[in-house]
């Protein structure tokens, strides 16, 4: 059985989760998300580096055997840094994901990009799908609004139609694909369906296909029989997470820890890697 570490900002990464228990039904999951700490796409990169060093700390000690970094924020701004600090565990992100599958998709060479404002900024998503063919055109759009919303609940109203068709109307309409470059955006992806006709993508089915096949290369036994437990963690609040993330992943979550690891010395505190 493989021990993966997953995290995200807050709920977000459930999405990313829900397919690799998909997946990899047999496998045990720790799962991080650093609600307290959400949004992290209106933070500086620095500050989303040191927040990411402090999970991968804490899944490392935890004796993970791979990492995912189920925020496309933290891949954007962290995923380098956490290799070189981590080299002996194989860490992806959601980003090269996500570009493959828009790279495959688009006919009209023309993809479209929802993600944070920080995402946006870092040029994440245009530098992944460039470096797989360099003639396609990427139009970004940052949605500052989207993640604080999904964390609290969104709420299916007119108003926030509004917000969502607004940032969707910068979207032009030769972009016949949309990748959803948040890994919250899934939650929403019917509100988002009503103005964008084209095909969505959202990486987290290519990144779980990933995972599995990183797994198999680095010889890291998968337990193809039995069946698999995910423990939950996070930073704030935990009934808010429950919530969003129950619903989204259609089964009830019996306990979730809270621990914020950016208010403890995890060199002084001894995990218990069972
Ligand atoms: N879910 C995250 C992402 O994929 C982060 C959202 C946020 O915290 O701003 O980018």
């Amino acid at each position: 059985m493989a021990k993966i570490g997953v995290f995200d900002s807050g709920v977000g990464g459930i999405t990313v989760l829900k397919e690799i228990i998909k997946n990899l039904p047999g496998e045990e999951i720790i799962y991080y998300g650093d609600n307290k700490y959400a949004p992290y796409g209106n933070r500086t990169v620095e500050n989303i580096r040191e927040l990411c060093l402090n999970i991968g700390e804490f899944l490392v000690k935890s004796k993970v055997d791979a990492i995912v970094i189920a925020c496309n924020t933290a891949t954007a701004a962290s995923i380098d840094i956490l290799k070189e600090r981590f080299p002996f565990i194989p860490i992806l992100g959601v980003i090269e994901a996500g570009a493959r599958v828009a790279e495959e998709t688009t006919a009209s060479r023309c993809t479209g990009i929802l993600a944070t404002p920080a995402t946006v900024a870092m040029g994440a998503y245009p530098r992944a799908i460039q470096s797989i063919d360099s003639s396609l055109s990427v139009i970004q759009r940052g949605c500052p609004e989207f993640c604080p919303m999904i964390e609290d609940g969104w709420e299916d109203t007119l108003e926030n139609e509004e917000i969502v068709k607004g940032h969707l109307s910068h979207i032009p309409e030769q972009a016949d694909t949309l990748v959803l470059g948040c890994t919250h955006y899934p939650i929403i992806k019917n509100i988002i369906a009503r103005f964008f006709k084209g095909r969505i993508v959202d990486p987290a089915e290519e990144t779980a296909i990933s995972l599995r096949k990183e797994l198999l290369l680095n010889s890291i036994k998968i337990n193809e029989s039995g069946k698999g437990h995910t423990e939950f963690y996070v930073s704030g609040d935990t009934e808010k997470f429950q919530k969003v993330a129950e619903s989204f992943l259609g089964q009830k979550i019996e306990k979730i820890y809270q621990i914020d690891l950016s208010a403890i010395n995890l060199s002084v505190i001894n995990l218990n890697a069972s």
